[in-house]
């Protein structure tokens, strides 16, 4: 059974990740808007992976006799200044998640819950993951200086983005 403080820790994190894909749904919003469906394409894909971050933490809830519990999920802007700003904008979102799933696993070390650090490692994992593939088109986007022709074709590269579900999480 897992301890009252983890699970609590624990449904904020998946309140995180269910702003992150929310922030990310918003961000295809703003992509769709401006004709780009590439980068909206990317953007989805994200929304994707967060929502299955959130149900990875749920099943884990679950699995250990815990409690999951939606809370309110806060607005996420709905404009940047530009692909680049909006692009830095995710980049320093998923240090901030990095942050978070650190907390949670000093939390759980603290605690001497060796199960939820092992599974909390798969997070760990996956931050470094996260914040690569997001760096690397951040370093593209400052190549082509929101120029037309170059955000056309980084939009045609960003349409390819598939998505996979991660093993073992299921709806
Ligand atoms: Fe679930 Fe992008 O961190």
């Amino acid at each position: 059974m897992i301890s009252d403080k983890l699970q609590e820790a624990i449904n904020r994190q998946i309140n995180r990740e269910l702003y992150s894909a929310y922030l990310y749904m918003a961000m295809a919003a703003y992509f769709d808007h401006l004709s780009l469906p590439g980068f909206a394409h990317w953007m989805k894909v994200q929304v994707q992976e967060e929502m299955a971050h959130a149900l990875k933490l749920y099943n884990y809830l679950n699995e250990r006799g815990g409690r999951a519990v939606m809370a309110e999920i806060e607005a996420p802007p709905a404009r940047w200044d530009s692909p680049l700003a909006c692009f830095q904008a995710v980049l320093e979102h998923e240090q901030k998640v990095t942050g978070l799933i650190n907390d949670l696993m000093d939390l759980a070390l603290a605690e001497r819950d060796h199960a939820t650090s092992g599974f909390l490692q798969w997070f760990v994992d996956e931050q470094v993951e996260e914040e690569a593939s997001v760096g690397e088109v951040l370093s593209k986007l400052k190549l082509v200086e929101n120029t037309a022709g170059g955000l056309f074709m980084l939009d045609r590269e960003l349409a390819a983005r598939t998505f996979t579900m991660p093993a073992g999480v299921t709806l």
